[in-house]
C-alpha cells in the first residue's frame, strides 16, 4: 500500500477526562512506544506465549474481553484514535490484564517495523473502516500489499481473522487472501470473537456481518 494514503482520518473527537488521565498516566505503563526496532515479546510480556496483533481496536471493549478470556496468549492492540487508546488503557488497569499492550500508531508501520517476521499466532482486523465510496477504496486496509505483510509476519499455521458488515469489502478481503497461495481458508479464528461496538452499529442498520478466516501454510 502507498503509505501516503492512510486508512484513517484522525478526527479529534471528544476525549473524556478519564481518557486524558489514562493517556498521561497509563500509556507509559501499558503502552509500547512506536519504534523502528522489533519488539522483543518475551521482554514485553515476561514469558513465551502465542502473540496476537489487533489492528484498529476502537474503544477496546472487545480487545480487553478477548485478552481476559485468553490468559494463555499475549495481545498487542494498535489504534490511532486517542480516546479509544485512553479507554483501552483504563480497561487494562481496571481488569489487571498483564497480557495486553497498546501501540498508538499506524498499524501498517507497526506491523512492518515492530513485528518480527514469522512471530504472530494471529492478526485480528474487526470492522475496519469500510471507505464505501469507490474513489476512497484505495484507503481500505485490506489490499494485496496488506496480505503480503500479514503473510510475512504470521508464524506457520497463524490465522488472519477479518470481520466486516460491508458486503463488497468482504468480497475484496476474500479475493485478496484467496489470491495468495500461502493462505488457505479456515473455519474458525484463534479466538471466538465477541460482538464489537461497530458490529452492534452495523447490526442495528441491518447490515450482514461476515467473518473470514485464513490460515498461513
Ligand atoms: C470502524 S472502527 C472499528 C473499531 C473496532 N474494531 C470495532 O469493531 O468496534 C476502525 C478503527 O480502526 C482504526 N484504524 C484505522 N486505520 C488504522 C491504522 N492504519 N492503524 C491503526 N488503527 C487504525 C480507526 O481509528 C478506528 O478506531
Amino acid at each position: 500500500m502507498n503509505r501516503a494514503i492512510r486508512s484513517y482520518v484522525l478526527r479529534q473527537g471528544r476525549t473524556t477526562p478519564a481518557q486524558t488521565r489514562a493517556l498521561e498516566a497509563l500509556l507509559p505503563k501499558y503502552g509500547l512506544a512506536f519504534s523502528e526496532k522489533k519488539i522483543e515479546k518475551a521482554l514485553v510480556f515476561g514469558r513465551e506465549a502465542p502473540l496476537v496483533l489487533e489492528i484498529g481496536s476502537g474503544m477496546g471493549e472487545t480487545t480487553a474481553r478477548i485478552a481476559a478470556e485468553h490468559p494463555e496468549a499475549d495481545f498487542i492492540a494498535v489504534e490511532v484514535h486517542g480516546p479509544g487508546v485512553g479507554s483501552l488503557l483504563n480497561r487494562i488497569e481496571k481488569d489487571k490484564l498483564s497480557n495486553l499492550r497498546v501501540v498508538r500508531h499506524d498499524a501498517v508501520a507497526v506491523l512492518r517495523l515492530m513485528i518480527a517476521d514469522g512471530s504472530l499466532a494471529a492478526v485480528h482486523l474487526f470492522f475496519p473502516d469500510p471507505w464505501p465510496k469507490k474513489r476512497h477504496h484505495k484507503r481500505r486496509l485490506v489490499q494485496p500489499s496488506f496480505v503480503s505483510l500479514a503473510k510475512d509476519k504470521l508464524a506457520a499455521r497463524g490465522i488472519v481473522h477479518l470481520a466486516t458488515d460491508w458486503p463488497d469489502y468482504a468480497e475484496q478481503m476474500d479475493l485478496a487472501f484467496s489470491n495468495e497461495p500461502l493462505f488457505q481458508r479456515a473455519e474458525k479464528g484463534f479466538v471466538e470473537r465477541p460482538e464489537t461496538k461497530f458490529e452492534t452499529r452495523g447490526r442495528r442498520l441491518g447490515n450482514p456481518i461476515r467473518d473470514l478466516y485464513f490460515r498461513r501454510r
